[in-house]
């Protein structure tokens, strides 16, 4: 996993908030009202979740939290209560996240800055909606923004994972 190593194991760091980040439990030092995005990026080294806004309006920042998709950069890292997985929690070892792989797949990105959340709202997306119309896929992704108009490669790429899941 991209990062492990960054990540501080428990009995290892002398932090107060403890989380479950990719499988892993770790012991963060930052202040309990840090964001969960600055955690992740500054202080475990996992730069898959992106700072865009910083305001939870364009998605860069998304990880799952439990079955959630959230917007890392609004959530506080003392409210985390649930596991967390990021983009580098996603692959099992050399094997990519189906979405990961419809998303290469589709040549779904440009510069690759709204890919993140991208990826990771459109996997709830399909957990939630196994065979989402072009419709549901738009409307599920609405609020992720893309300023290099990837959004109909993208659109390819989720009804791409969404047909191997259901292969
Ligand atoms: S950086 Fe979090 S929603 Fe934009
Ligand atoms: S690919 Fe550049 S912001 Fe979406």
């Amino acid at each position: 996993m991209a990062g492990t190593s960054a990540l501080h194991l428990v009995g290892q760091a002398s932090g107060g908030v403890t989380i479950q980040v990719n499988g892993q439990t770790v012991n963060v030092n930052s202040a309990p009202d840090t964001p969960l995005l600055y955690v992740l990026r500054d202080e475990l080294g996992l730069h898959g979740p992106r700072f865009g806004c910083g305001l939870g309006q364009c998605g860069a920042c998304t990880v799952h939290v439990g079955d959630q998709a959230v917007r890392s950069c609004r959530v506080p890292v003392n409210s985390v209560t649930e596991p967390v997985t990021t983009l580098e929690g996603l692959a099992s070892g050399d094997q990519l996240h189906p979405m990961q792989q419809a998303f290469i797949n589709e040549q779904a990105a440009q510069c690759g800055y709204c890919t993140n959340g991208m990826i990771m709202q459109s996997i709830v997306l399909v957990n939630n909606n196994p065979s989402p119309s072009e419709a549901d896929i738009r409307q599920g992704l609405a609020t992720n923004l893309c300023r290099c108009g990837s959004h109909l490669a993208v659109i390819r790429a989720v009804q791409g994972a969404a047909a191997m899941a259901t292969a």
